[in-house]
């Protein structure tokens, strides 16, 4: 079996998915100390913005969903060139890109520097980072020469580090370093459990991918605080294991898209159902979930369930991040493609670069 041979894997994973993925803890508490010096923007946001695509966007969508409910003020990610019109001198505005090339995110910027928006950047370089130097705007650097979906923990932990302080001040800031701690250790365990040198017979990351071999992976939170993990599970499986895939959360996709499995039937292509569980997704969900699952016996070629772990809700949107990440690298060893490498969005990006 492939997945237990150190030596198939290396030669699959050349650029290293893998070790990187196992090195999300260490992230997480080297990300804690990335925003120690930084100012943070002069006055109080009035509401957080955080515009990123895709690896550097999943960072403001976990922390709209780690803070929405736990700060004052309106939290937001943005996945686009254009900026709400509510942007203004009060907004915190996170310009999130690890490259610091990305059109989107660097139009984006200009128009929240028109806004006069407190703007920080959140990058390992690029134009990003110049232009925020040269403007005065703080930058968050993250180390460089990641793919950018590797480096989640460096450009998410900053970001919910100031915006903590800014919520609720030094108490709050408090509060989460001990999340982070605890996130960091929980990921060093669970990397510990899950990583490459643990047979597949012990390995529920590996079993995963076992199961999802040949199917089109389906992803459901539990709720809608933990979507982001799902859309997370998705994205990796599109780029690292290069299979579609598809993502929503409980309660919204019992409005919708469960009528969708209806139209499933014999020569339907094979999908699988991932239901990421935790502890806060709510009674009235875990009922919703109950329908929903009795619905898709006979559509889906099958459906399992697994649990966050940890208590904060970074520890737990972690825990099932870094599970949806070895699962994903893993089915991409199982498909015989090298997790690292995204063709594809390199060259979309190369055409629309021409001018
Ligand atoms: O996974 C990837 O490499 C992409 O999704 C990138 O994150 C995306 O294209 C945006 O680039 P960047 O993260 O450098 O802003």
């Amino acid at each position: 079996m492939v997945l237990d041979d150190p030596g198939g894997i290396a030669r699959l994973d050349t650029a290293g998915m893998l070790g990187l993925i196992g090195r999300a803890g260490s992230m997480a508490s080297e990300g804690w100390h990335l925003a120690a010096d930084l100012a943070p923007p002069a006055t109080p946001p009035a509401a957080v913005v955080v515009c990123g695509m895709g690896g550097s966007g999943i960072a403001g969508e976990v922390l709209q969903a780690l803070l929405a409910d736990q700060i004052p003020v309106p939290v937001l990610s943005v996945k686009d060139e254009r900026i709400p019109s509510s942007v203004d001198s009060r907004t915190w505005f996170f310009a999130c890109s690890y490259s610091g090339e990305t059109e989107e995110t660097l139009a984006a910027y200009e128009q929240a520097c028109r806004r006069r928006a407190q703007v920080v950047a959140v990058t390992s370089g690029g134009r990003l980072a110049d232009l925020a130097d040269r403007r005065g705007h703080p930058v968050v650097r993250v180390p460089a020469g990641l793919p950018p979906r590797a480096a989640l923990p460096y450009l998410l932990v900053p970001m919910v580090r100031l915006v903590a302080r800014a919520g609720g001040g030094a108490e709050a800031e408090e509060g989460m370093r001990r999340q982070v701690d605890e996130a960091a250790r929980l990921l060093d365990d669970l990397t510990a459990r899950w990583g490459p040198a643990v047979p597949l017979s012990g390995n529920p990351a590996k079993a995963l991918a076992v199961a999802l071999e040949g199917a089109i992976p389906v992803v459901y939170a539990g709720s809608a605080a933990m979507a982001p993990a799902a859309q997370r599970w998705k994205t990796q499986f599109n780029e690292n294991s290069k299979v579609p895939a598809a993502w929503n959360a409980f309660p919204e996709l019992t409005h919708n898209e469960i009528v969708g499995w209806e139209g499933v039937t014999g020569g339907a292509p094979p999908f699988h159902v991932v239901f990421l569980r935790d502890r806060e997704d709510g009674a009235a969900n875990a009922r919703r979930l109950e329908a929903a699952r009795e619905r898709l016996v006979g559509r889906a070629r099958g459906a399992m369930e697994v649990w966050s772990h940890g208590v904060g809700r970074l520890a737990r949107m972690l825990s099932l991040i870094l599970l949806g990440d070895y699962a994903s690298a893993y089915l991409a060893v199982l498909r015989r493609v090298d997790p690292t490498p995204i063709e594809a969005i390199r060259a979309i990006k190369q055409h629309l670069a021409r001018p």
